[in-house]
């Protein structure tokens, strides 16, 4: 038996449960994997939700949970890549980021093929609290824009887990950086990983605070508020300015007329998902090796991260939905 934080039906948090589940030896092409800490993303809230993601009801019950740092305790019958003992990590298994979940457990068996190595040099809590996040900016900077000097750009939830990497990345190449921010204390942590300015736009017409700050408007905004921040973004985007919304944290976009990105000055818009980035395993760990040394060369600090037991995940999600801490979230089994 071990234990694992699941959901019998969509709701709050109260719908996690910690309970006692059977797990099966590894399967083919399979090992298992204890973990020593399990991620929160938001996206675990998302399915815990449910809703607007998923065309499909799915199947419950659920073990919530994409991602972790973990040590193999098992091999399957046909599995020779992994040794008991190699430290891992994972993001996902190959899909959509609400399907084969299962990381809030002690333990699980996962797919060999979807692991990585975690160097000696990053520990596993900061495993956790950079894998999914780092790659989400990633694809970002890697495959829709890569700032240059001379160019502002708009993070928005900028001491948000993804918000506080892509500080850091855009700083990297030399962008002037704009964070919005939730509080005072956000606006303190954003500036201390490299943001010019912040924002307290839930108090300032943030469109108006950008423009007092870049009159022409800035190179590009990267949004993982959505909601309530992606329209009026679309006025404080330079023309040929890029528009970068992956991530819903206030709720879904409203649908646009397309005719507004070029009444608004011919915006280029996207919607990455992370899990097409990752594509194949060998691509994965690829990008993993990246990100990691990102982190050893410390382009990437790993962020202060709040840890909790997963036997309190629930009390880890209300934290994050009420959004009153920075930064990112690890839970420990
Ligand atoms: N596209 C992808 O593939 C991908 C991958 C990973 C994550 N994401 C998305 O990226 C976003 C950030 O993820 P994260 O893990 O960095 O989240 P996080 O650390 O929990 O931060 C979310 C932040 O969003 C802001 N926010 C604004 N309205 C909110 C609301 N109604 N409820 C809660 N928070 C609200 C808060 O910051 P302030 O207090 O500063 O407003 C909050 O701290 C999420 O939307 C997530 O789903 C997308």
């Amino acid at each position: 038996m071990i234990k694992a934080i699941r959901i019998h039906g969509h709701g709050g948090p109260e719908v996690m449960r910690f309970e006692d589940i059977e797990l099966p030896p590894p399967r083919a092409g399979e090992v298992r994997v204890r973990h020593t800490a399990v991620a929160l993303n938001f996206s675990d809230i998302n399915v815990r939700r449910g809703g607007f993601y998923q065309k499909d009801p799915l199947p419950m019950p659920i073990i919530l949970g994409n991602e972790a740092a973990a040590v193999v305790t098992a091999l399957g019958p046909d599995v020779d890549t992994w040794r008991v003992g190699d430290r891992v990590g994972y993001v996902g298994m190959g899909a959509g980021f609400f399907q084969n979940t299962g990381s809030y457990a002690q333990e699980r068996n996962v797919f060999a093929a979807r692991l990585a190595p975690i160097p000696d040099n990053i520990s596993d809590v900061q495993a956790a609290s950079i894998m999914l996040k780092g790659l989400t900016a990633s694809n970002i900077i890697n495959k829709i824009y890569r700032p240059k000097p001379g160019d502002t750009v708009l993070i928005h939830a900028a001491a948000s887990g993804v918000g506080l990497i892509l500080v850091q990345w855009c700083k990297h190449y030399g962008a002037t950086v704009i964070g919005t921010v939730g509080s005072a204390d956000k606006a303190e942590i954003a500036k201390a990983h490299g943001c010019d300015h912040t924002i307290l736009y839930r108090q300032t017409d943030f469109v108006k605070a950008v423009k007092a700050i870049v009159p022409k408007g800035v190179t590009a905004v990267l949004d993982g508020v959505g909601k309530d921040t992606f329209i009026p973004s679309m006025d404080c985007t330079a023309p040929f300015g890029t528009l970068v919304n992956y991530g819903n944290a206030s709720g879904h976009v409203p649908p646009i007329d397309i005719i507004d990105l070029s009444l608004k000055g011919t915006l280029n818009l996207w919607r990455p998902g992370v899990h097409y980035f990752l594509g194949d395993p060998e691509r994965f760990r690829e990008l993993m090796k990246d990100l990691f040394e990102l982190v050893g060369q410390g382009v990437l600090k790993t962020v202060a991260t709040r840890t909790y037991p997963l036997a309190e995940a629930a009390s880890a999600h209300r934290d994050a939905e009420s959004a009153a801490h920075a930064g990112p979230v690890v839970l420990l089994p």
